[in-house]
């Protein structure tokens, strides 16, 4: 695997693949890798000649009091990783690589309304810094296809909403959703969790299932029952940001005849915020 930190120089490698007509797939990560990360490496192979991913923990889409400091850096972990996996280039710049006329100067990529709901209601300005370093990243690498794993579901959901509104001529994949044995959804903040608390984390995810039988038992009170999973989290012991039954598409609240329906969630352990989402699709 070639390792880049410099643009001008991963551009230069990439302009050579593009040259031999090689197909480039894009997997954006911030680092701190797990088998769910390798899977979307596998899942950009199956489609494209050549897999560049990216390890940037972007301080743009940390608000002042969240964990960017404690985000975990696993470089030399991560790099067997993608090695395992038959990575082509790894793309880790530093913050001024990305950043050199500081953050506050940045210019900045904005999708309106739904960034504002579910977890943009509580971290503002998180997806202006996700677009914001997704739109650098696809401008560096300029790949025919990026893939992003769908536990992030409303990210996935601006992201396509981003490239359709700017025309950006990238493919954009979703990558399946990886669980413990428990259900729990894999994600580099587990490692957060308190021994304590392991065992009961899946409430989140057991919730999320439930609101969907319930729905796809004929249910439509859509609030009614997002409060009640809301008040099981609780009783799990744990605070719960939200709990909300969307339309897939617009993340919008989802009507009674809408047939392509997510179910998202978001909690707080002691140490970390959880999220996780279940879709379902109903017969027309
Ligand atoms: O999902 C992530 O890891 C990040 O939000 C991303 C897409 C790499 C942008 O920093």
């Amino acid at each position: 695997m070639h390792v880049f930190h410099q643009i001008h120089s991963l551009r230069e490698a990439l302009a050579e693949e593009r040259r031999q007509g090689k197909r480039i797939g894009f997997v954006p990560t911030m680092g701190n890798l797990h088998s769910a990360h390798l899977a979307l490496v596998e899942r950009a192979r199956e489609e494209c000649d050549c897999v560049v991913t990216s390890i940037f923990v972007n301080p743009l889409q940390f608000g002042l009091n969240e964990d960017w400091d404690k985000y975990p850096r696993t470089l030399a972990a991560d790099t067997a990783k993608l090695e395992s996996v038959d990575c082509d280039y790894l793309f880790c710049p530093d913050e001024k690589e990305i950043y050199p006329n500081g953050m506050a100067e940045q210019t900045r990529v904005i999708v309106p309304s739904m960034t504002d709901v579910l977890c943009g209601a509580s971290r503002p300005g998180h997806f202006e810094g996700v677009t914001t370093v997704v739109t650098k990243l696809f401008n560096i690498v300029q790949p025919d296809m990026a893939v992003f794993g769908a536990k992030d579901f409303q990210q996935l959901a601006v992201i396509r909403r981003m490239v359709e509104d700017l025309c950006l001529p990238v493919e954009i994949r979703a990558g399946d959703i990886v669980r413990e044995p428990d259900g729990l959804a894999l994600s580099s903040r587990n490692s957060f969790i308190g021994d304590d608390e392991r065992p009961a984390v899946s409430q989140l995810y057991r919730s999320l299932c439930w609101i969907r039988d319930e729905i796809q038992a004929g249910h439509r009170d859509f609030l009614g029952l997002a409060n009640q999973a809301a008040e099981q989290i609780r009783e799990a012991g744990f605070r719960v940001d939200y709990v909300s039954v969307c339309n897939s598409h617009t993340l919008e609240p989802a009507a009674h005849d809408d047939a392509e329906i997510t179910i998202l969630g978001a909690m707080y352990t002691r140490g970390a915020r959880l999220i996780d989402n279940v879709s379902l699709v109903l017969d027309a």
